[in-house]
């Protein structure tokens, strides 16, 4: 019997892009730690996002705005020692990039060369331009990120939907076509109007993965705590559901503390 591994193929930013070229939709969700990215990528997932949504879902801030460099950093190694196929993308965090592109690309760098991830991921149009480029010069692939972009939600107050109206969906479109321009390999595109994200989408040669932004798009992203139902308490319209694991997994938990406290557990195969 041949003692061979099996070579798995990775998932690239140009698989991504030939994705997109074949009309393949690309599959992504979050995981910030080694369990839960070896279950999405054993599942066949194309793209992990290491999201600052580990500030909410793993830290339980209320906002994406405290998670440091370090934690991000942490949680992106747990996952890269998971993942044998799919792209790793890490967020940038708050604060390690904003109005500064050499700070900008000394975070990415820290995030690419201690965690061992692919990608990192920044939300913004415009302003963000000039980091981009001097990330993507110095050979690390960018994510964009536009729409609702929660790293600013003490600016718009709101996590309603974005772009409704006509300058704002303009202005959209005008980052989105900068942001490619400078060389980003994909973008998420973050609860906009479903035809907003298809106009976005026909418009850029690169894979446009939308959350809450209809099915235009060339792929999806979730959050994995929010479609297992883990996290019970976030009921948004774009969110589907497709287990309610807080259920399950309260209801083992009580059941191990009545067998704990009936003396049922353990009976005498499970000890020595
Ligand atoms: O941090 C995150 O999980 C994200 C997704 C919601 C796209 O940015």
């Amino acid at each position: 019997m041949s003692t061979a591994k099996k070579s798995v193929k990775r998932v690239t930013t140009h698989v991504l892009r030939a994705m997109k070229e074949q009309g393949i939709k690309i599959s992504m969700l979050t995981a910030y730690d080694y369990s839960m990215a070896r279950i999405v990528d054993d599942a066949g997932i194309d793209v992990v996002l290491v999201g600052d949504s580990a500030s909410n879902v793993i830290h339980g801030h209320e906002t994406t705005l405290p998670i440091t460099l370090d934690q991000m950093i942490d949680h992106a190694s747990s996952v890269v020692r998971a993942v044998k196929r799919a792209l790793i993308v890490v967020d940038l965090p708050f604060g390690h990039y904003q109005g500064d592109s050499k700070n900008a690309l000394k975070s990415a760098i820290r995030i690419m060369k201690e965690s061992g991830a692919h990608a990192i991921k920044m939300e913004g149009g415009e302003f963000i331009v000039d980091s981009v480029k001097r990330i993507v010069s110095a050979g690390i692939p960018v994510m964009g990120h536009l729409g609702l972009t929660p790293q600013s939600i003490y600016k718009f107050g709101t996590y309603t939907v974005r772009a409704k109206e006509e300058e704002e969906a303009k202005i959209l479109l005008s980052d989105a076509t900068k942001l490619e321009k400078a060389g980003c390999f994909a973008m998420v595109l973050e609860k906009i109007p479903r035809q907003l994200a298809r106009e976005a989408s026909e418009r850029l040669y690169v894979p446009t993965i939308g959350i809450g932004a209809g099915n235009g798009c060339d792929g999806q992203v979730l959050v994995t705590h929010d479609m297992l139902g883990i996290n019970k308490g976030f009921s948004p319209r774009f969110l589907r559901r497709y287990a309610n694991l807080y259920d399950v997994m309260k209801g083992a938990v009580e059941h191990y503390i009545e067998d704990v406290k009936s003396g049922d557990f353990p009976k005498d195969e499970e000890a020595y």
